[in-house]
């Protein structure tokens, strides 16, 4: 049975809702407490059991390559002043066993155009698609995207990593019709972009985890620009779903929307308390200060 053992992280987008700080750096790059986004992100393929990490950058990504490169000098400073575990974290940034591959999306043309990039990469097998803004925190349980390689594993067909969202928020996602409400994994009857709250089928939304059959190459081959001039990975899966099963699964786990402001402010929060350095200083502060 062949595993996913590919994921393609979308990182070109132009970041305009953290715009200065994304002006000459990715917003994939902005920490978390002292990790990028980026970061977690590979980390939770590789917990899934990926070992191609495919990067489609942009104009200002040279970062992210640099990030997940060996930091010959870095090391070296480290090691001659003795900062063992400064070293061992520099070095553990690119786990063992992983390849990365970085491709060029010249011009922002939509996610479904970056995804289509990966396309001579992917080659002919299911691949992993993650949004490395979309943060999910999966508390204790499996990390999401190893979640969902179970579904898949089991179903072996596409899967959309969901979860439900106030009725006022669905236009800020793809939202998905599902032909039950049973369960924590259904079928997908239907996709829309952004639907405003009086149009939304249902409020379950599609987060920034995918797991995609190499078929949706074709249909982001043949779809037109969509909501706001961009080829739309929304629309080739609601393409897709009309030839084979695509699946919902809402997963377990909390999402912090890394793309936004506020989104990114939760998480900082959240992460800050729990890090083994900082948690009890911080509690001790944000009490003092409610
Ligand atoms: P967003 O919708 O968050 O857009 O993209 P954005 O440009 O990154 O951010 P804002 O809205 O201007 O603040 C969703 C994901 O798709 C990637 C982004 O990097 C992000 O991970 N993306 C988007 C691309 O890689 N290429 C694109 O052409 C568009």
């Amino acid at each position: 049975m062949k595993k996913v053992t590919k994921a393609v992280f979308p990182v070109a987008g132009m970041g305009t809702r953290f715009l200065p700080a994304t002006k000459a750096s990715p917003k994939e790059m902005l920490p978390i407490v002292d990790k990028p986004l980026i970061q977690y992100a590979v980390e939770e393929a590789v917990a899934a059991g990926v070992t191609d990490m495919i990067f489609i950058t942009g104009r200002t990504k040279r970062s992210i390559e640099d990030h997940f490169d060996k930091a010959y000098e870095l090391e070296t400073e480290l090691e001659a002043r003795g900062k063992k575990e400064l070293l061992e974290i520099v070095k553990r940034t690119v786990p063992k066993g992983v390849n990365c591959v970085y491709i060029r999306q010249s011009e922002a043309l939509g996610l479904g155009h970056a995804v289509l990039c990966a396309a001579p990469v992917v080659g002919d097998e299911a691949f992993a698609v993650i949004l490395a803004d979309d943060l999910l925190d999966n508390h204790g349980a499996e990390p999401i995207m190893q979640q969902m390689v179970g579904v898949y594993n089991y179903h072996r067909c596409s899967v959309l990593g969901t979860m439900n969202v106030p009725r006022e928020d669905t236009r800020q996602y793809g939202i998905v019709s599902t032909d039950s409400q049973q369960g924590n994994v259904q079928r997908v009857t239907g996709i829309v972009e952004k639907p405003k709250p009086e149009d939304a089928p249902t409020t379950q939304a599609v987060v920034g985890r995918y797991i995609l059959t190499p078929h949706i190459f074709d249909h982001l081959r043949s779809i037109k620009p969509g909501a706001g001039g961009e080829l739309q990975l929304t629309d080739a899966i609601a393409s897709l779903l009309k030839e084979e099963a695509v699946l919902s699964y809402q997963f377990q786990g909390v999402r912090y929307d890394c793309g936004s402001k506020l989104g990114y402010l939760k998480a900082t929060v959240e992460f800050g308390l729990r890090h083994a350095e900082t948690g009890a200083d911080f509690a001790a502060y944000l009490a003092a200060r409610a």
